[in-house]
């Protein structure tokens, strides 16, 4: 998965796609490269190893002017090719075409082979080089004929199997940028008498509010002036230009040192947002999930959840609340394994999916495949979703969009937080349609919901703690996070924060599985992180507490007020919270959890928003 952006205006383009690469930068920052069609109408390219601001400055020590008022830019997260020079796109072909590209040829090896023989030389061990090459080709069979690029692009795209979002551009057609979208997404931001394509909005959202979402399928056709596009059988076609309700500065960084500190510090509005027009008072509006829903969530016998790394979390924790509150089975599992393993799926399942991009490609397969099998009936889909226009929200009945804003750091705090108000929502929505839940109980859930903004609030508070706290992770290698009930997925969770972000070893375990292995690890070197809100399991947890302690191990205990575990010797207690309810307590506990996987990746001075080898949006396989 990759990040591109393009455009062609009367102003130097090199600007502003510099300035949306870095809003893309989460997308992927191995290396990363520009071509413009400069004054001679000649190509020209940079391109940098590493992070975008190496690109700047390679740009800035140019010799000559770098400029140009047609180009394309690409930040690259490593598919096919180490991180090298040679393998960052733009990748050219011939000096006359120039592609940026996002997702995956297939068949590439095969294409390759058919064009080495026609003569075409390869520079790099990417899979994006054929596809400059099959473009030139087509080109030279086009010769000088009317819109030969965009031909010979539409023509060059029926030899490619995978996915792809294509930026093009060519010396023969110097006004012209072409853009292809097939599995991995693409937007074309409109400006007065300049257009620009993107791999998101937030990419433009300093030159425009005003979007044309491009459809699986789609070819566009952009000029300065222009923007026509076709979609996958060739036919002209009209696509809505929506109005982004995003600004540029929501993306920006304002006082904190880092993405991952302003989105934990977000969670209370996000929380505010999400809930908004989808509760009164008392209760909740099963319209927010769609005005197909009531009829739909009638039907369903079961949830089948489908997510991957944080998103599946919130699943995991959703299955304790579906089965616990309202009696209704839920089964939770990644994309990558549901999508191969040939899934029983049953008559009359609700499929979830949850995602905070929208364009995970195994969860977006997983999905395909429940759609296009025919082994059940009545199989409704919904998507909790963060990004409207996603590839998910439209292959979906019925979409939910969690209102977090823009989640920058990559790794995931505050979509977490929103998917399970969403969670929250939707399990209240269905056992109020099924008659599963008293409208006592919706209102006891609503007025949960509504105190949660202030919980987060309260929880945030204890950040000077918990800097204190981190220092016990300095000089170590490895963690074990503890929880029972819906506070083991929050372990997982917490593990894996701690894991991207300061590369230390973490694992979670359900704390009545201690005595099943994990305890021959247990010694002064591995900290414990225990979650022991005030529960049914909090005796068992306090007896799990004993286990760790009589073996010498050093904890970190997270309570709430009525816990009443109080410090000791090797053993430190932190009262996060005030009583919380079943669905406020995980949302609630997460939040030192993020924290301290935050201030340890501090101390350990690691890369904490873009973390080594990770992405924000895996759009690849
Ligand atoms: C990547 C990100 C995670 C995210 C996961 C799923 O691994 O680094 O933060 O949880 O993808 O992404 P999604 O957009 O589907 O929630």
């Amino acid at each position: 998965m990759c990040g591109i952006v393009g455009g062609v205006a009367e102003r130097n383009i090199v600007p502003i796609l510099l300035e949306g690469l870095k809003r893309l930068e989460y997308r992927g920052y191995d290396s990363s490269g520009m071509a413009v069609l400069d004054g001679q109408q000649q190509i020209r390219r940079v391109r940098a190893l590493g992070k975008i601001k190496n690109l700047s400055q390679k740009i800035q020590e140019s010799t000559e002017e770098f400029a140009g008022n047609l180009g394309i830019a690409h930040t690259r997260w490593a598919t096919h090719g180490i991180p090298a020079e040679n393998n960052a796109h733009p990748h050219i072909c011939n000096n006359r075409v120039a592609v940026v590209h996002n997702g995956i040829i297939e068949n590439y090896q095969e294409l390759k082979a058919q064009q080495l023989d026609k003569g075409y030389r390869f520079t790099s061990q990417t899979d994006t080089e054929v596809v400059a090459h099959q473009i030139h080709y087509e080109l030279t069979l086009l010769g000088e004929s009317e819109d030969a690029l965009l031909k010979a692009v539409q023509n060059a795209l029926r030899h490619f199997k995978g996915a792809y979002a294509l930026g093009v551009v060519a010396v023969n057609d110097p006004h012209t940028l072409i853009a292809a979208r097939k599995g991995s997404p693409l937007v074309i931001g409109i400006g007065i008498g300049e257009h620009f394509i993107a791999s998101d909005v937030s990419a433009l959202l300093p030159v425009t509010q005003n979007f044309i979402f491009m459809e699986e399928g789609d070819v566009a056709h952009i000029t300065r002036e222009t923007v026509r596009i076709f979609d996958a059988t060739g036919q002209i076609v009209e696509r809505a230009v929506k109005q982004s309700t995003l600004t540029a500065h929501a993306v920006e960084l304002g006082d904190h040192r880092h993405y991952m500190h302003k989105e934990i510090f977000e969670q209370p509005q996000a929380v505010i947002d999400t809930l908004e027009g989808r509760i009164t008072q008392e209760h909740v509006l099963v319209s927010a999930f769609g005005h197909q829903a009531e009829a739909l969530f009638a039907t369903i016998e079961r949830v089948q959840i489908i997510a991957c790394g944080t998103s599946y979390h919130s699943g995991l924790v959703a299955k304790y609340w579906f089965e616990d509150i309202i009696g209704l089975p839920c089964q939770v599992e990644v994309a990558s394994e549901y999508r191969y393993r040939n899934p029983a799926v049953l008559d009359n399942t609700l499929f979830v999916t949850i995602s905070q991009s929208g364009e995970t490609a195994d969860t977006l397969a997983a999905l395909q495949q429940v759609k296009n099998s025919k082994k059940a009936k009545n199989i409704p889909t919904l998507t909790i979703c963060n990004v409207p226009e996603s590839s998910l929200t439209r292959e979906s009945d019925l979409t939910f969009l969690t209102h977090a804003g823009p989640e920058i750091g990559v790794a995931s705090t505050k979509a977490f937080t929103t998917q399970l108000v969403a969670l929250a929502l939707l399990l209240t929505a269905i056992g109020k349609t099924q008659k599963h839940l008293s409208s006592k109980r919706e209102t006891i859930i609503v007025r949960g919901l509504q105190k949660l903004p202030g919980l987060l609030r309260n929880a945030l508070q204890h950040e000077d703690k918990i800097i204190e706290l981190a220092q016990l992770f300095a000089d170590k290698n490895s963690a074990l996070f503890l929880g029972r009930g819906t506070m083991y997925p929050i372990a997982m969770e917490g593990a894996l924060k701690l894991k991207e972000i300061s590369y230390i070893h973490a694992e979670a375990y359900p704390a009545g599985e201690l005595k099943h292995g994990p305890l021959a690890l247990i010694d002064d070197q591995i900290p414990v992180v225990m979650i022991a809100p005030n529960d049914d399991l909090l005796e068992k947890l306090k007896s799990n507490l004993q286990e760790v302690k009589a073996r010498g191990g050093q904890m970190i205990v997270f309570e709430d007020e009525l816990s009443n575990i109080e410090s000791e010797g090797s053993m430190q207690v932190v009262k996060a919270t005030t009583n919380v309810g079943r669905i406020t307590a995980p949302i609630t506990f997460n939040i030192p959890l993020q924290l301290l996987s935050y201030h340890v990746a501090l101390i350990k001075g690691t890369d904490v928003d873009q973390p080594r080898n990770l992405a924000k949006s895996v759009t690849v396989e």
